[in-house]
């Protein structure tokens, strides 16, 4: 087993793919997982969500907006229609790196690298708090000059400084061009989306897992998106974002979902 691999706390990557219904986690993710439920029953439905938002917001960048650079920050492990599957279903030339810090995502990175001929998956291990180096690798496989998406799902959360989150996502989004997109979501406490039970379960969270997590407010997230056009319906929760009938009349849950595009 690679020795960066721990398997005495819980880690995100894994907790979040137990909670998807993976295999790929240890006792230590589930026992935790299960007691993060326990104070907050939502938060299974809450990775459910992001996962289908991840699916509605690529599917209209490659289809509507034209779109065939992907740059997914905080990948996650491999589960059900990644990134660049979504993206080549509609577009095969599509091309896409993925970014993650988690040892057990760089492990699993193979199950990511299964691109349609004619486009391209590449995987870097790299932490979102280096937003140059993430740069200087994608652009091995990315054309900055060309438009690019994204995507911080659920990541912007594990860089407790709001300045910093901010200023990662600034760095990044000044390297592309007009046209780029940047596909959010975040969690929150916000009343509005009945993110108060969140949490008693982030402070468990903080108390016996990795990395530490933070929610932030509507305005915080807002600020994430400042000097872009944000795409309609705008900043809700990520289950209501352009839901179609299938996942659509989903419950609302407490965590944010928009994309932002650059004029
Ligand atoms: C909640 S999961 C979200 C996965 C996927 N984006 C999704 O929406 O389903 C967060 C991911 O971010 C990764 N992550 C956390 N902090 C990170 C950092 N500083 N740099 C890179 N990846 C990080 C974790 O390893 C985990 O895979």
């Amino acid at each position: 087993m690679n020795d960066r691999i721990r398997t005495d706390i819980a880690h995100n990557a894994r907790v979040w793919n137990y909670w998807l219904g993976g295999k790929d986690n240890y006792p230590v993710d589930r026992a935790v997982g299960d007691q993060v439920t326990g104070f907050y029953p939502g938060i299974g439905e809450v990775a459910r969500a992001d996962r289908a938002f991840l699916g509605r917001a690529v599917t209209h960048l490659a289809a509507d907006a034209g779109v065939r650079q992907f740059l997914d920050i905080g990948t996650g492990l491999p589960t059900a229609d990644n990134t660049h599957e979504v993206a080549q279903r509609v577009a095969p030339d599509a091309r896409i790196v993925y970014v993650d810090n988690d040892p057990i995502v760089l492990t699993h990175a193979r199950a990511l690298l299964t691109s349609a001929p004619g486009g391209v998956t590449e995987y870097v291990d790299a932490d979102a708090r280096d937003p140059e180096k993430i740069l200087a690798s994608a652009a091995a496989t990315l054309d900055l000059s060309r438009p690019v998406a994204v995507l911080m799902l659920g990541i912007l959360n594990f860089v407790l400084d709001t300045d910093e989150a901010r200023s990662i996502v600034r760095t990044l989004m000044a390297a592309v061009p007009s046209g780029s997109h940047l596909v959010l979501t975040h969690p929150t406490l916000e009343p509005e989306l009945g993110g108060e039970g969140n949490k008693a379960a982030m402070a468990f969270w903080n108390e016996h897992a990795t990395p530490p997590i933070t929610a932030r407010t509507r305005a915080e997230f807002a600020s994430f998106l400042d000097g872009l056009d944000v795409l309609e319906p705008g900043i809700v929760s990520c289950a209501r974002w352009r839901a179609d009938g299938a996942d659509g009349a989903a419950h609302e849950v407490a965590q944010f979902g928009a994309v932002g595009r650059k004029p």
